[in-house]
């Protein structure tokens, strides 16, 4: 049992098609998509290291490389901005880049799965526990989700956390849902989790979002590498497989969640990141009132 070591690295795996945002995804990754003027992927970055976590590691893949780009520095920009005067652009950017060394970049050769791409950074990971960011699971709040998170971690033994949310029942079959035990506070015991059920088959309506903090024994799990729902290696079935071994929360954040994966949650994401920015929330008021719906 490995309980309370410190989270100190984020693994983000990018390395999925997003075939659901095509044409866009063609050759521009879902998670370089903005929202309003920063890339999705740049929100999951902000929220680990709010959190405290200091390492990085993205599983990329094929037409994934300007994501690499996108967290080094850009000497030909900075030196424009520099010599025009934009201070503020240029600092912003610099303010923006992590720290030399704490970013690193793995392939997942073929997505086979989400627990396909966590288990490409197992040697990245090595032996302690890491968190999971799903950078297209936008969540927006103070403190941000994995904050949330790790406070859970702490105060409920360790262990495994996942990010839960109720959903309607509808909607359950498209994921990861939670066999519940006791809840206190914001976090409940977890004694069951299956992938994408049959609605009649859900054990509840709390269903798994875009956020993990897990322990290295994970890694032997999804080293079966078993195929599960969809012809997919399941991050869900590993996790299950932990379940009585060591302490298993999810977690209901108070945090605002957009599924960057889809375009009405992509679009909700601009609308509702732009109302809360001083800067352009007036000038898009005034659009959203103008518009005939
Ligand atoms: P999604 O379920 O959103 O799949 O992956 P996708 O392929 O990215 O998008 P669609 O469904 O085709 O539109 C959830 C997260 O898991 C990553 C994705 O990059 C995303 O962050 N992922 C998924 C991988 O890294 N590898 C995989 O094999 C599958």
């Amino acid at each position: 049992m490995t309980a309370h070591r410190p989270v100190r690295k984020a693994v983000l795996p990018v390395a999925g098609m997003g075939t659901r945002f095509l044409p866009a995804t063609k050759a521009v990754p879902k998670e370089m998509l903005p929202v309003v003027d920063k890339p999705v992927v740049q929100y999951a970055v902000e929220e680990a290291m709010e959190a405290g976590i200091e390492q990085f590691v993205f599983v990329t893949g094929r037409g994934k490389a300007i994501i690499e780009d996108h967290f080094d520095h850009a000497y030909e920009l900075e030196a424009l901005l520099k010599e025009r005067g934009k201070t503020l652009e240029l600092n912003g950017l610099l303010e923006d880049l992590p720290a030399s060394g704490s970013v690193s970049f793995t392939r997942q050769q073929s997505p086979l799965g989400l627990g396909h791409a966590v288990w490409c950074a197992r040697h990245l990971v090595g032996d302690e526990p890491f968190a999971v960011l799903l950078p297209d699971d936008l969540m927006i709040g103070k403190p941000g989700a994995m904050a949330q998170m790790m406070k859970a971690y702490n105060s409920n033994g360790g262990g495994v956390i996942v990010a839960a949310e109720e959903k309607p029942l509808e909607e359950v079959s498209r994921y990861g849902v939670i066999a519940p035990g006791a809840t206190k506070g914001n976090a409940t015991e977890v004694k069951g989790v299956i992938e994408k059920p049959k609605m009649e088959e859900a054990p509840s309506r709390l269903c798994i979002i875009g956020r993990y903090i897990l322990q290295p024994e994970i890694f032997h799990e999804l080293d079966r590498k078993e195929k599960g729902t969809g012809g997919e290696i399941q991050l869900t079935d590993s996790m299950a497989r932990l379940i009585g071994r060591m302490p298993f929360h999810a977690v209901r954040t108070d945090c605002a969640r957009y599924d960057c994966g889809n375009k009405v949650g992509y679009l909700e994401a601009n609308i509702a990141v732009g109302l809360e920015r001083p800067d352009i929330a007036p000038a898009l008021k005034d659009m959203l009132k103008g518009l005939r719906l």
